[in-house]
């Protein structure tokens, strides 16, 4: 019997997400697929990132439905997956926004991030910028049903430049793979296990290495934050700009964004993409080292590139104007070339509100008949009006 001739597998494979049918490579998961797409389609992402090896996996806010699984084997998966560590398969046809499975667990999964987190935006200096809070915004509750004492923690300091507040953890591991991908020296992870697994260095080390500081970047919620930016200032009140500087620290790309107000810089941080990671340069994930983060904060010691482009529905974006896209007037187009009549005399359109008309002494509710011409017809000399008054 002749040997059977196996086809060549697809140079892409088509997948459908809420609706929408792109073609990927084999091998991209469904949360990149998503992201190619755009917009609300992208499943949100807490613990997942795209820089980082073996990221995603831990927090669940990236569920999704299978509707079907491929077209080789339409049957639909019977459990929501983890969209960041589940790839696609030609045919498969998934729905995210558009399924209230996906929209229920969401919801359900970030109530649980919020049982141990404490509600402390309004101090808590990654407030604006916390991907936690945009998420609670949107798949939160108003209250909490949990009735137990939040976790607790002993203060550790874990070195000069980062901050950690472990009762806002939500243990994402995403410092931890930073410490473990791009410094040489990791002195710290995740302690203990279940109800006590807490990030800690091993034995009270300081957390020093040069490329330290990209953990505070990785970190989705305010649990490490910058000590040399603590309380100095909200994001939103300061104007983030694009920089560059000639970094010979080996591995740092030297391109930041400076949070600066009036001519101080506050803050200096790796550049984001929209999906709030490290933007690449030249297809290598743009890190800044500890020199470029801590200790270059004169605007002398940067060439300044322009404002960071920052999204319409972030709360850093408000009241910054300079970039403001004034939309194209359409009324006229709608109008047949007419302006529109903004400001009109309400008595030339309308016989409510007739100033011959006391309302204060109509003794009743006011009715459409007290507003007829003959009850708004002013008296002559000698007659009465409809209160009794004569002119
Ligand atoms: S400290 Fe931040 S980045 Fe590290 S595990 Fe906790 S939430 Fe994730
Ligand atoms: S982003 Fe997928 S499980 Fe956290």
């Amino acid at each position: 019997m002749a040997d059977e001739i196996k086809a060549a597998p697809p140079a892409t494979f088509k997948v459908t997400i809420d609706n929408i049918t792109i073609d990927v490579k084999p091998g991209t998961t469904i949360l990149n697929a998503a992201r190619q797409i755009g917009g609300d389609v992208a499943p949100p992402a807490m613990c997942y990132y795209s820089k980082l090896e073996g990221s995603g996996g831990k927090c669940r806010t990236c569920l999704v439905e299978v509707a079907a699984g491929s077209t080789a084997d339409p049957r639909p998966m019977p459990k929501l997956v983890a969209s960041c560590r589940t790839t696609v398969m030609d045919g498969m046809v998934v729905k995210n926004i558009t399924s209230d499975r996906v929209l229920d667990a969401r919801n359900g999964v970030v109530e649980f991030l919020l049982i141990n987190h404490p509600l402390d935006c309004p101090i808590c200096d990654q407030a604006g910028e916390c991907n936690l809070q945009d998420l609670s915004y949107n798949h939160g509750e108003e209250g909490t049903r949990y009735q137990f004492a939040r976790r607790t923690f002993v203060k550790e300091d874990i070195g000069p430049y980062i901050q950690l507040h472990m009762t806002r953890c939500i243990l994402c591991y995403r410092c931890v793979f930073v410490a473990e991908q791009i410094t040489n020296k990791r002195v710290h992870g995740v302690v203990d296990r279940g109800d006590h697994a807490a990030i800690s260095t091993y034995i009270s080390r300081a957390v020093d290495n040069d490329f330290s500081g990209n953990m505070i970047d990785v970190c989705p919620v305010g649990a490490l934050t910058d000590k040399t930016f603590r309380f100095k200032n909200r994001v939103w009140f300061t104007k983030p700009v694009d920089a560059h500087r000639n970094c010979q620290t080996p591995g740092c790309c030297g391109k930041a964004t400076l949070w600066m107000r009036g001519d101080e810089v506050f803050r200096v941080t790796t550049r984001k993409d929209p999906w709030g990671e490290v933007q690449s340069f030249d297809g290598k994930p743009g890190w800044i080292c500890n020199t470029c983060r801590f200790d270059k904060k004169d605007a002398k010691d940067w060439v300044v590139e322009g404002l960071t482009t920052i999204s319409r529905h972030s709360v850093i974006g408000t009241n910054k104007y300079e970039t403001l896209q004034v939309p194209a007037e359409t009324v006229k187009e709608v109008m047949k070339g007419q302006a529109p009549k903004l400001l009109m005399n309400i008595h030339n359109v309308s016989e409510v509100n007739n100033p011959n008309i006391h309302l204060s002494e109509i003794d009743r509710p006011a009715h459409a008949d007290d507003f007829s011409e003959s009850a708004t017809h002013t008296p002559g000399q000698g007659e009465s009006d409809q209160f009794g008054r004569t002119n």
